[in-house]
Protein backbone atom coordinates (compact mmCIF):
# COMPACT_ATOMS: atom_id res chain seq x y z
CA UNK A 1 0.00 0.00 0.00
CA UNK A 2 1.25 3.20 -0.36
CA UNK A 3 2.18 6.28 1.49
CA UNK A 4 -0.54 8.10 0.17
CA UNK A 5 -3.44 5.63 0.66
CA UNK A 6 -2.44 4.73 4.29
CA UNK A 7 -3.81 8.06 5.93
CA UNK A 8 -3.35 7.02 9.79
CA UNK A 9 -6.54 8.37 10.18
CA UNK A 10 -10.24 7.62 10.77
CA UNK A 11 -10.11 9.82 7.22
CA UNK A 12 -10.14 7.65 3.74
CA UNK A 13 -8.85 9.57 1.10
CA UNK A 14 -5.51 10.57 -0.37
CA UNK A 15 -3.30 12.58 2.23
CA UNK A 16 -3.14 15.97 2.22
CA UNK A 17 0.02 18.10 2.57
CA UNK A 18 0.57 22.27 2.46
CA UNK A 19 4.33 23.44 1.09
CA UNK A 20 4.85 26.67 2.16
CA UNK A 21 6.72 28.65 -0.68
CA UNK A 22 5.28 25.90 -2.83
CA UNK A 23 5.36 28.50 -6.64
CA UNK A 24 8.77 28.14 -7.75
CA UNK A 25 12.32 26.60 -6.57
CA UNK A 26 12.66 23.87 -4.08
CA UNK A 27 9.31 24.01 -3.27
CA UNK A 28 7.41 23.64 -6.38
CA UNK A 29 9.63 20.31 -6.93
CA UNK A 30 8.75 19.43 -3.09
CA UNK A 31 5.00 19.88 -4.45
CA UNK A 32 5.37 18.35 -8.08
CA UNK A 33 6.77 15.13 -5.79
CA UNK A 34 4.51 14.95 -3.10
CA UNK A 35 1.14 15.38 -5.97
CA UNK A 36 3.37 12.36 -7.36
CA UNK A 37 3.09 10.57 -5.02
CA UNK A 38 -0.64 11.14 -4.43
CA UNK A 39 -0.86 13.02 -2.13
CA UNK A 40 -3.22 16.35 -2.33
CA UNK A 41 -1.04 19.30 -2.21
CA UNK A 42 -1.79 22.84 -1.24
CA UNK A 43 0.92 24.96 -1.92
CA UNK A 44 1.23 28.74 -0.56
CA UNK A 45 3.47 31.98 -1.84
CA UNK A 46 2.81 34.89 -0.97
CA UNK A 47 3.03 37.32 -4.03
CA UNK A 48 0.54 38.02 -6.80
CA UNK A 49 2.73 37.12 -9.55
CA UNK A 50 0.33 33.77 -10.26
CA UNK A 51 3.11 31.26 -10.02
CA UNK A 52 1.64 28.89 -7.59
CA UNK A 53 -1.36 28.73 -9.29
CA UNK A 54 0.56 27.93 -12.67
CA UNK A 55 2.06 25.03 -9.95
CA UNK A 56 -0.71 23.83 -9.76
CA UNK A 57 -2.52 23.51 -12.98
CA UNK A 58 0.87 21.92 -13.90
CA UNK A 59 0.38 19.12 -11.25
CA UNK A 60 -3.38 18.90 -12.17
CA UNK A 61 -2.22 18.51 -15.91
CA UNK A 62 -0.17 15.81 -14.99
CA UNK A 63 -2.81 14.04 -12.93
CA UNK A 64 -2.08 14.79 -9.66
CA UNK A 65 -4.34 17.45 -7.22
CA UNK A 66 -3.16 20.52 -6.27
CA UNK A 67 -4.32 24.06 -4.60
CA UNK A 68 -2.70 27.58 -4.69
CA UNK A 69 -3.28 29.80 -2.00
CA UNK A 70 -1.57 33.04 -1.31
CA UNK A 71 0.03 33.62 2.47
CA UNK A 72 2.42 35.15 3.95
CA UNK A 73 3.81 32.50 6.50
CA UNK A 74 5.02 35.53 9.03
CA UNK A 75 1.56 36.67 9.64
CA UNK A 76 0.02 34.75 12.35
CA UNK A 77 -3.94 35.52 11.42
CA UNK A 78 -2.54 34.84 7.35
CA UNK A 79 -1.24 31.44 8.68
CA UNK A 80 -4.21 30.72 10.54
CA UNK A 81 -6.75 31.58 8.44
CA UNK A 82 -4.43 29.33 5.31
CA UNK A 83 -4.79 26.02 7.76
CA UNK A 84 -8.32 26.38 8.46
CA UNK A 85 -9.43 26.72 4.49
CA UNK A 86 -7.37 23.95 3.70
CA UNK A 87 -8.78 21.81 6.96
CA UNK A 88 -12.55 22.92 5.31
CA UNK A 89 -11.77 21.40 2.54
CA UNK A 90 -9.87 18.26 2.93
CA UNK A 91 -10.89 17.34 6.69
CA UNK A 92 -7.37 16.48 7.26
CA UNK A 93 -3.71 17.76 7.13
CA UNK A 94 -1.07 15.16 7.27
CA UNK A 95 2.32 16.72 5.49
CA UNK A 96 3.74 20.33 6.17
CA UNK A 97 6.77 21.56 4.57
CA UNK A 98 8.23 24.73 5.83
CA UNK A 99 9.87 25.77 2.73
CA UNK A 100 9.07 29.37 2.31
CA UNK A 101 12.58 31.35 3.47
CA UNK A 102 13.76 34.75 2.37
CA UNK A 103 17.96 35.66 1.67
CA UNK A 104 18.95 39.29 2.59
CA UNK A 105 22.40 39.11 2.54
CA UNK A 106 24.41 42.24 4.30
CA UNK A 107 27.54 42.03 6.91
CA UNK A 108 26.17 42.36 10.34
CA UNK A 109 27.61 45.28 10.99
CA UNK A 110 25.32 47.09 8.76
CA UNK A 111 22.18 45.49 8.94
CA UNK A 112 19.28 47.09 10.37
CA UNK A 113 17.28 45.78 13.32
CA UNK A 114 14.01 45.49 10.86
CA UNK A 115 16.02 43.62 8.12
CA UNK A 116 17.43 41.48 11.22
CA UNK A 117 13.94 40.80 12.09
CA UNK A 118 12.34 40.28 8.52
CA UNK A 119 14.68 37.64 7.81
CA UNK A 120 13.71 35.77 10.98
CA UNK A 121 9.99 36.81 10.87
CA UNK A 122 9.67 34.89 7.70
CA UNK A 123 12.03 32.13 8.09
CA UNK A 124 11.68 31.19 11.70
CA UNK A 125 8.77 32.56 12.89
CA UNK A 126 7.12 31.09 9.80
CA UNK A 127 7.64 27.52 10.69
CA UNK A 128 6.73 28.40 14.12
CA UNK A 129 3.32 29.74 13.04
CA UNK A 130 2.61 26.90 10.35
CA UNK A 131 3.83 23.90 12.59
CA UNK A 132 1.28 25.39 15.47
CA UNK A 133 -1.08 25.91 13.19
CA UNK A 134 -1.14 22.30 11.73
CA UNK A 135 -0.73 20.46 15.45
CA UNK A 136 -4.20 20.35 16.69
CA UNK A 137 -5.14 18.27 13.56
CA UNK A 138 -2.18 16.19 13.15
CA UNK A 139 -2.50 15.39 17.21
CA UNK A 140 -6.11 14.03 16.19
CA UNK A 141 -5.14 12.30 13.80
CA UNK A 142 -2.32 10.36 15.69
CA UNK A 143 0.05 10.82 12.47
CA UNK A 144 1.65 13.62 10.84
CA UNK A 145 4.72 14.74 9.63
CA UNK A 146 6.52 18.15 9.64
CA UNK A 147 10.22 18.48 7.21
CA UNK A 148 11.80 22.14 7.70
CA UNK A 149 14.05 23.26 5.13
CA UNK A 150 17.08 24.25 6.59
CA UNK A 151 20.44 25.27 4.73
CA UNK A 152 24.72 24.26 4.87
CA UNK A 153 24.86 27.92 5.23
CA UNK A 154 23.97 27.24 9.79
CA UNK A 155 27.45 25.00 9.12
CA UNK A 156 29.18 27.04 6.63
CA UNK A 157 27.87 30.54 6.35
CA UNK A 158 29.53 33.21 3.91
CA UNK A 159 29.89 36.35 4.56
CA UNK A 160 26.74 38.61 4.87
CA UNK A 161 25.03 35.91 5.83
CA UNK A 162 24.70 35.92 9.61
CA UNK A 163 20.67 36.42 9.87
CA UNK A 164 19.78 33.91 7.58
CA UNK A 165 22.19 31.05 9.20
CA UNK A 166 20.81 32.14 12.35
CA UNK A 167 17.27 31.65 11.20
CA UNK A 168 17.98 28.29 9.70
CA UNK A 169 19.95 27.34 12.99
CA UNK A 170 17.10 28.63 14.90
CA UNK A 171 14.77 26.24 12.74
CA UNK A 172 17.20 23.08 13.11
CA UNK A 173 16.74 23.54 17.09
CA UNK A 174 12.99 24.16 16.47
CA UNK A 175 12.81 20.97 14.89
CA UNK A 176 14.82 19.18 17.71
CA UNK A 177 12.65 20.82 20.16
CA UNK A 178 9.07 20.33 19.03
CA UNK A 179 10.71 16.19 18.10
CA UNK A 180 11.10 16.24 21.83
CA UNK A 181 7.21 17.36 22.64
CA UNK A 182 4.85 15.41 20.02
CA UNK A 183 7.24 12.20 19.19
CA UNK A 184 5.15 10.12 21.19
CA UNK A 185 1.86 10.79 19.39
CA UNK A 186 2.74 9.96 15.93
CA UNK A 187 4.18 13.28 14.56
CA UNK A 188 7.93 13.10 12.81
CA UNK A 189 9.64 16.33 12.21
CA UNK A 190 12.86 16.72 10.69
CA UNK A 191 14.90 18.33 8.75
CA UNK A 192 15.96 18.94 5.19
CA UNK A 193 19.30 21.30 4.46
CA UNK A 194 20.67 21.81 1.14
CA UNK A 195 23.79 23.01 -0.52
CA UNK A 196 23.94 25.24 -3.09
CA UNK A 197 20.64 25.06 -5.54
CA UNK A 198 20.02 26.60 -8.60
CA UNK A 199 16.67 28.53 -7.94
CA UNK A 200 15.77 32.05 -8.00
CA UNK A 201 16.88 32.21 -4.56
CA UNK A 202 20.67 31.60 -5.83
CA UNK A 203 20.62 33.34 -9.40
CA UNK A 204 22.30 36.57 -7.87
CA UNK A 205 25.35 33.86 -7.26
CA UNK A 206 25.00 31.63 -10.20
CA UNK A 207 28.37 32.68 -11.61
CA UNK A 208 29.97 31.25 -8.24
CA UNK A 209 29.73 27.73 -10.02
CA UNK A 210 32.58 25.23 -8.92
CA UNK A 211 34.50 28.12 -7.46
CA UNK A 212 34.98 26.96 -4.11
CA UNK A 213 37.59 23.99 -5.18
CA UNK A 214 35.21 20.84 -3.87
CA UNK A 215 34.45 19.60 -7.20
CA UNK A 216 30.52 19.32 -6.61
CA UNK A 217 28.05 20.51 -9.07
CA UNK A 218 24.78 22.97 -8.37
CA UNK A 219 22.47 20.94 -7.00
CA UNK A 220 18.82 20.52 -9.04
CA UNK A 221 15.37 21.14 -6.50
CA UNK A 222 14.48 17.77 -7.76
CA UNK A 223 17.88 16.78 -5.75
CA UNK A 224 16.16 17.58 -2.58
CA UNK A 225 12.44 16.94 -3.20
CA UNK A 226 13.14 13.17 -3.05
CA UNK A 227 14.49 12.79 0.40
CA UNK A 228 11.24 15.67 1.70
CA UNK A 229 9.07 12.84 0.46
CA UNK A 230 10.64 10.06 1.99
CA UNK A 231 10.55 12.12 5.09
CA UNK A 232 6.70 13.03 4.50
CA UNK A 233 6.14 8.95 4.51
CA UNK A 234 5.43 5.85 6.36
CA UNK A 235 9.17 4.25 6.19
CA UNK A 236 10.19 7.49 8.06
CA UNK A 237 8.49 7.09 11.00
CA UNK A 238 11.56 5.83 12.90
CA UNK A 239 13.39 8.75 11.90
CA UNK A 240 13.11 12.07 14.37
CA UNK A 241 14.59 15.41 15.25
CA UNK A 242 17.53 14.80 12.81
CA UNK A 243 18.97 17.27 10.57
CA UNK A 244 19.91 15.83 6.96
CA UNK A 245 22.69 17.37 4.36
CA UNK A 246 21.51 17.54 0.73
CA UNK A 247 24.69 18.98 -1.17
CA UNK A 248 26.58 16.67 -3.07
CA UNK A 249 29.18 16.20 -0.80
CA UNK A 250 30.40 19.67 -0.45
CA UNK A 251 30.37 20.06 3.56
CA UNK A 252 32.56 16.78 3.92
CA UNK A 253 34.99 17.93 0.63
CA UNK A 254 35.31 21.20 2.64
CA UNK A 255 36.55 19.68 5.76
CA UNK A 256 38.98 17.15 4.43
CA UNK A 257 40.13 20.54 2.19
CA UNK A 258 40.81 22.00 6.07
CA UNK A 259 42.66 19.59 6.97
CA UNK A 260 45.18 19.04 4.72
N1 LIG B 1 18.55 27.61 -3.37
C1 LIG B 1 19.49 27.21 -2.56
O1 LIG B 1 20.68 27.11 -2.92
C2 LIG B 1 19.18 26.85 -1.15
C3 LIG B 1 20.22 26.35 -0.35
C4 LIG B 1 19.96 26.00 0.96
C5 LIG B 1 18.67 26.13 1.46
N2 LIG B 1 17.68 26.64 0.67
C6 LIG B 1 16.36 26.75 1.27
O2 LIG B 1 15.43 26.07 0.45
C7 LIG B 1 14.16 26.72 0.52
C8 LIG B 1 13.68 27.08 -0.87
O3 LIG B 1 14.68 27.86 -1.50
P1 LIG B 1 14.55 28.32 -3.02
O4 LIG B 1 15.93 28.56 -3.49
O5 LIG B 1 13.64 27.41 -3.75
O6 LIG B 1 13.84 29.77 -2.81
P2 LIG B 1 13.13 30.74 -3.85
O7 LIG B 1 13.34 30.30 -5.24
O8 LIG B 1 13.55 32.13 -3.47
O9 LIG B 1 11.59 30.54 -3.49
C9 LIG B 1 11.12 30.96 -2.23
C10 LIG B 1 9.66 30.61 -2.10
O10 LIG B 1 9.22 31.04 -0.80
C11 LIG B 1 8.08 31.90 -0.95
N3 LIG B 1 8.06 32.87 0.15
C12 LIG B 1 9.06 33.69 0.54
N4 LIG B 1 8.65 34.41 1.60
C13 LIG B 1 7.39 34.01 1.88
C14 LIG B 1 6.43 34.37 2.86
N5 LIG B 1 6.70 35.32 3.80
N6 LIG B 1 5.24 33.77 2.85
C15 LIG B 1 4.94 32.82 1.93
N7 LIG B 1 5.80 32.44 0.98
C16 LIG B 1 7.00 33.04 0.95
C17 LIG B 1 8.26 32.52 -2.32
O11 LIG B 1 7.02 32.99 -2.80
P3 LIG B 1 6.86 34.48 -3.40
O12 LIG B 1 7.70 34.53 -4.62
O13 LIG B 1 5.40 34.59 -3.69
O14 LIG B 1 7.36 35.40 -2.31
C18 LIG B 1 8.77 31.31 -3.12
O15 LIG B 1 7.68 30.46 -3.43
C19 LIG B 1 14.36 27.93 1.43
O16 LIG B 1 14.02 27.56 2.75
C20 LIG B 1 15.84 28.18 1.36
O17 LIG B 1 16.34 28.86 2.49
C21 LIG B 1 17.91 27.02 -0.62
Amino acid sequence: MSDATRTGTASAGPRVALVTGGSRGIGAAIARRLAADGLTVHLVHRTASGAGEAVAKEIEAAGGRAHAHRADVSDEAQVRALVDRVLDREGALHVLVNNAAVIDDRLLALTSTAQWEGVLRTNLTGPFLTSRAVLPAMLDQGWGRIVNISSNSVRIPGPGQTAYAASKGGLEALTRGLAMEVGRKGIRINTVAPGKVRTEMTDAVADQLGTDGSGTRWGLPEDVSGLVAFLAGDEADYIQGQTFTVDGGRLVMRAARTRT
